[in-house]
Parts: C-alpha cells; sequence; structure tokens
C-alpha cells in the first residue's frame, strides 16, 4: 500500500461480527461508511505490549469518535481468542473494567489480509513457525484513500497520542494550506506550503504570516497560527 492509494474493500471476520457471511464478517467499506477509519495489527492476542497498545486505544476511543475515525484492530488469532483477551486488557485497564469494548476486532486466521497489506513480520513466529502480524497501523480518509502508515516491530509498543496527533495534522492539513512542523500540536504555529506563491497566501489566510528571515535569503519558512485551531 502506497499513500494516496484506494485501500481496498474487504470481508472479515470481526468481534461485532457483520452483516453477511452468518452475521460474523463486516464489509470494511459498510463498516467504514464516510468516517475516518484506522486499521492497525498486533502481533499477537495475550501478549503484555499488545495488552498496553488496545487499552490505550480503547481508553482513547473518545478521543477518535470527537475527530470522526472509527478504530478497528487485527491479529492472526481467532474470534474466541479475541473475545477473551479483551476481558482481560478490560480488567489490566481499570478505566475499561464494566464497559463494552469500543472497537471491533479481526480474526485473519488465514493471514489473508495480513498478506495483502503487508502486515506480515518475518522475525515474529507463532509456536508452529507461522510469521505473526507486525504493529501495523494505517489511516484511510473518507475518500478510503491512505493517508497516513507507520510500521513498528513486535518489540517497540505505539504512542497513541502520536496517533491522535497525526490525525489531528492529517484533519487540519485537508482544510488549510498548510504544513505541520516537528513535534506540532494543535494550536501551535503552522508552515504555509513552500509552494504557495506570495499572491496564494494572500488569497488562502486571513491571519498574520511571519516570514522567518533565513541565512539563505530564501523566504522558505513561513509562520502562520491558525485561527480555531
Ligand atoms: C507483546 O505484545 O508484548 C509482544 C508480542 C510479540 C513479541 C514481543 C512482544
Amino acid at each position: 500500500m502506497r499513500l494516496g492509494d484506494t485501500f481496498p474493500n474487504f470481508q472479515a471476520p470481526t468481534t461485532i461480527g457483520g452483516k453477511s457471511f452468518f452475521l460474523r464478517h463486516i464489509d470494511f467499506y459498510e463498516w467504514l461508511g464516510d468516517s475516518w477509519g484506522i486499521l492497525f495489527s498486533h502481533p499477537a492476542d495475550y501478549t503484555p505490549v499488545c495488552t498496553t497498545e488496545l487499552g490505550r486505544a480503547a481508553n482513547y476511543f473518545p478521543k477518535f469518535v470527537e475527530r470522526g475515525v472509527k478504530l478497528i484492530a487485527l491479529s492472526v488469532d481467532s474470534l474466541e481468542s479475541h473475545k477473551g483477551w479483551v476481558e482481560d486488557i478490560k480488567s489490566y485497564c481499570p478505566e475499561l473494567r464494566n464497559k463494552d469494548f469500543p472497537f471491533p476486532l479481526i480474526a485473519d486466521e488465514k493471514r489473508e489480509l495480513a498478506i495483502k497489506f503487508g502486515m506480515l513480520d518475518p522475525d515474529e513466529k507463532d509456536s508452529k513457525g507461522m510469521p505473526l502480524t507486525c504493529r501495523s497501523l494505517f489511516v484511510i480518509g473518507p475518500d478510503k484513500k491512505l493517508k497516513l502508515s507507520i510500521l513498528y516491530p513486535a518489540s517497540t509498543g505505539r504512542s497513541f497520542d502520536e496517533v491522535i496527533r497525526v490525525v489531528d495534522s492529517l484533519q487540519l492539513t485537508q482544510k488549510r494550506k498548510v504544513a505541520t512542523p516537528a513535534d506540532w500540536k494543535p494550536g501551535n504555529h503552522c508552515m504555509v506550503l513552500p509552494t504557495l506563491t506570495p499572491e496564494e497566501v494572500k488569497a488562502n489566510f486571513t491571519e498574520e504570516i511571519t516570514v522567518v528571515p533565513m541565512p539563505s535569503g530564501k523566504n522558505y519558512v513561513r509562520h502562520v497560527t491558525l485561527n480555531n485551531n
């Protein structure tokens, strides 16, 4: 999958069931509707780092809802395994106790999706020597195009603060002609797109633009603090 590619539709069994294949399978596009989506894989159920990741994603679920983003997880474990493990995640994360787990988990036992989306890690194997999924994450836009992907090895859990941050950047930069600098957070200044001419800057911004002088004499660093952000 490359950035800008249309993320393919698929049907898969999930913990929330669906409308087809005896009510176990979702149709990804139907489930996603017009929302943004995050499909993310983890190596295996009943493993410690994955427990923290799924717990944090579930804890942050309201933040994703606020941003119009649906979450769906995937590993090569069975539905029965997912359903059992979710109870462990809820117990490990006190804020999730006595609540329904907020998003579905896909059971990709035949590794069909993992292969299709390049999620397998040849260095991580199950007890039968079969490759496991790595920590892959795709952000898909309402137009079903791939907006961002990250790939982490099993040894390194992801930061869901970073996932929220990149969603904020993606959604902002779809609306305004800016790019977000290193370590940007909402409310910080942004960079006017370096491709914009001074006339285009005038046409696209009511906000004050600060051109930062550079030794090269080139005016490519243009700060803007956006209204309402
Ligand atoms: C974990 O989630 O803790 C994990 C899974 C596979 C390999 C290493 C760690």
